[in-house]
């Protein structure tokens, strides 16, 4: 939510009427807040953070405006509530095209970036936000020929999510255009003036003669006299965006979700690496840093002395949590992971200058929201990884990284969980590089992790190979995910994409564990999956799978090209993924075991975007 006021006026009141109207709206948001004003046909714009000053008011925004009473007769402010793009003068609104012609001012989240910036085609960032591309993107349409008016519109269309804007064009600047799609904006208007508010509290400090909702689906042109609305809805537009955005070619939302890990897997990594110092920009944590200050302490420093970081999850998200344990164990930093629905029971044990980091897809998950306020009473910092802006945990969280992998639809969660692993993989190395890792390390990390989209599409490419190998196995009910070490990780998590989705028992374990009991159950009608890159743990996991294949275990090993040799004879099939960091391995293992579920779902004739007994966020703990 935010908070915003535009003011077209013919009697010069405009830079005041905002300010006073931002007073009155600065519950809804106070990360920054800024102000547009057109004065002699030039628009001026002016801009505070809490990052200059913590405990801001509108009066300090007024502050930094020079002639503040100079006759203006259209002015446009916000008050931010960040979602996109870290707290800063930079992204506080309103934003303004390459061409600066036009100013726009937003509430919400675009929820499809990519596709935006994709279809803006060549243009210049200057801020974090989704906010920025919005306005790029109307000023691309307009150049292409559209009216304002027709560009709104298709703009409006053309963004996923939640959002409603407030723009007007430099040039023109005698009316506003406002577009809502599922949020709240109110048209008012008095004597000689019109106002848009997001919220009714400022209206009572105007005479207003009338004033009337804007209905999500209209546009509305505001001038000083009053206003036209219209439908925003232009049929052919939002068709095509109700295709592309449905499962585009593909017969299933998860196939499209595990085809398209290569770009969400770069996006959860674009604009975040700093190679030359080896490390993450991670702004979600900076903006921490903002809210610290008003303490004195700069968080990033504090994040420099926290000893110890708990992961807690449910699901794929605590197979990423459980990833997040080992990496920072591996770089020497001590982490937990907890199941969030056993963390409130157990008992652990935890230092109150422990950080916490929670992690979900969805942002809404009850039982992880259970620890989420645990916590806030214990007072230890909580931070988030996270998939939807706006959602119950990112808006609680302290802070977080978002890890921008778009809506995921299918149940059985497959882009989200590559694109944690990778945010994890920054979080890791932006916390190593603070301790005790060297620079030449992090940027060998940062080189190869840039390397794996490249490496994912080659994962993707054994769609034909896994598929023959679901369909060989398809007339088995039971089988074990084995692995060592990160590989485990791997193992954990197809074993739940497969239960998931095929209704058949599949169980993980810890590859050196089987000895110890789980091998009783092996015989020819219990095949294992053995996830045996060419690690330093290959050796051992060698003789683990003798150890199965010895007692007429069937096994399906996944491993690297330079192993396939070595293991053809071993096994039963095999399933080759690119090599990389052994600890990366996970990301690129995980793809074919991803593709089997699915295709075994399919082979089953069962819906795989909408299993029995599930549901994409589990809001009942
Ligand atoms: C994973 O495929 C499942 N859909 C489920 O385990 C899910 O990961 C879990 O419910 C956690 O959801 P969240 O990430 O939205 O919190
Ligand atoms: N998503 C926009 C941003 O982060 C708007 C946030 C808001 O609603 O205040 O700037």
């Amino acid at each position: 939510m935010c908070g915003i006021c535009g003011y077209i006026g013919v009697n010069g009141a405009a830079t005041k009427s905002v300010i006073e109207a931002l007073h009155d709206l600065e519950h809804r948001g106070y990360d920054s807040a800024g102000l547009s004003r057109v004065c002699e046909g030039k628009v001026e714009t002016y801009k505070i953070s809490i990052e200059e000053k913590p405990d801001f008011t509108a009066s300090d925004l007024a502050d930094t405006i020079p002639d503040f009473h100079k006759p203006c007769k259209m002015a446009l402010g916000h008050n931010r509530w960040r979602t996109f793009g870290g707290i800063n003068k930079i992204n506080t609104h309103p934003h303004y095209d390459n061409d600066r012609l036009f100013y726009l001012v937003h509430n919400g989240n675009v929820e499809n970036l990519k596709d935006v910036e994709k279809e803006i085609g060549i243009w210049k960032r200057y801020s974090e936000t989704d906010t920025e591309a919005i306005v790029n993107l109307i000023a691309k349409y307009y150049k292409q020929g559209s009216s304002f008016s027709e560009a709104v519109k298709r703009t409006i269309n053309f963004i996923d999510g939640a959002n409603v804007i407030v723009v007007f064009k430099a040039d023109e600047p005698e009316y506003f255009i406002s577009a809502n799609k599922g949020g709240p904006i109110i048209l008012a208007k008095g004597k000689d003036f019109s106002l848009l508010v997001s919220d009714p509290a400022p209206l009572e400090k105007f005479n207003i003669t009338s004033k009337a909702p804007l209905e999500s689906g209209n546009i509305a042109v505001v001038d000083a006299s009053g206003w036209k609305v219209e439908s925003s809805r232009n049929d052919n537009e939002s068709k095509k965006r109700k295709k592309k955005n449905s499962k585009n070619n593909y017969k299933h939302f998860m196939l499209k979700e595990i085809m398209e890990q290569a770009e969400t897997f770069a996006n959860a990594f674009r604009g975040r690496l700093i190679h030359e110092a080896g490390t993450a920009k991670l702004g979600g944590l900076e903006s921490l840093s903002a809210v610290k200050n008003v303490s004195g302490m700069n968080f990033s420093r504090e994040i420099r002395r926290i000893n110890r970081f708990h992961f807690v999850a449910c699901g794929t998200a605590y197979n990423a949590g459980l990833y997040a344990k080992l990496l920072l164990n591996r770089f020497g930093i001590q982490a937990e992971v907890h199941i969030a629905n056993e963390f409130c029971y157990s008992h652990p044990v935890f230092d109150p200058r422990d950080a916490f980091i929670l992690i979900s897809q969805s942002g809404e998950t009850a039982d992880t929201i259970e620890v989420m306020n645990e916590i806030k009473i214990k007072g230890n910092v909580y931070l988030g990884i996270l998939n939807v802006p706006d959602s119950r945990i990112w808006r609680e969280t302290d802070a977080g990284i978002g890890i921008r992998a778009g809506t995921e639809r299918g149940v059985a969660s497959t882009k989200a969980f590559t694109s944690q692993l990778a945010c994890i993989v920054l979080l890791a190395v932006f916390l190593a590089r603070q301790r005790n890792m060297t620079i030449d390390t992090g940027q060998k990390i940062l080189f190869e992790l840039e390397k794996l989209p490249t490496k994912i599409e080659e994962s993707l490419k054994s769609t034909r190979k896994i598929s023959a190998i679901a369909r060989k196995y398809l007339e088995y009910d039971n089988f074990y995910f084995l692995g060592r070490y990160f590989n485990l990780i791997t193992a954990m998590e197809g074993s739940l994409k497969f239960k998931e989705i095929s209704y058949k028992h599949s169980e993980a374990y810890p590859l050196g564990e089987m000895k110890h009991g789980p091998l009783a159950l092996i015989d020819q009608n219990f095949p294992s999956f053995v996830i045996i890159p060419d690690d330093s743990v290959f050796n051992k996991s060698l003789v683990n799978v003798y150890e199965i294949k010895g007692r007429e275990g069937k096994v399906i090993a996944l491993t690297n090209k330079s192993k396939e040799k070595e293991l053809k004879k071993q096994v039963d099939d095999l399933i080759i993924f690119p090599e990389t960091l052994d600890f990366l391995s996970p990301i690129l293992s995980v793809v074919p075991l991803q593709l089997l579920a699915y295709y075994t779902s399919i082979a089953k004739g069962i819906n795989p975007d909408k299993p029995r007994n599930l549901a994409k966020t589990v809001t009942v703990s």
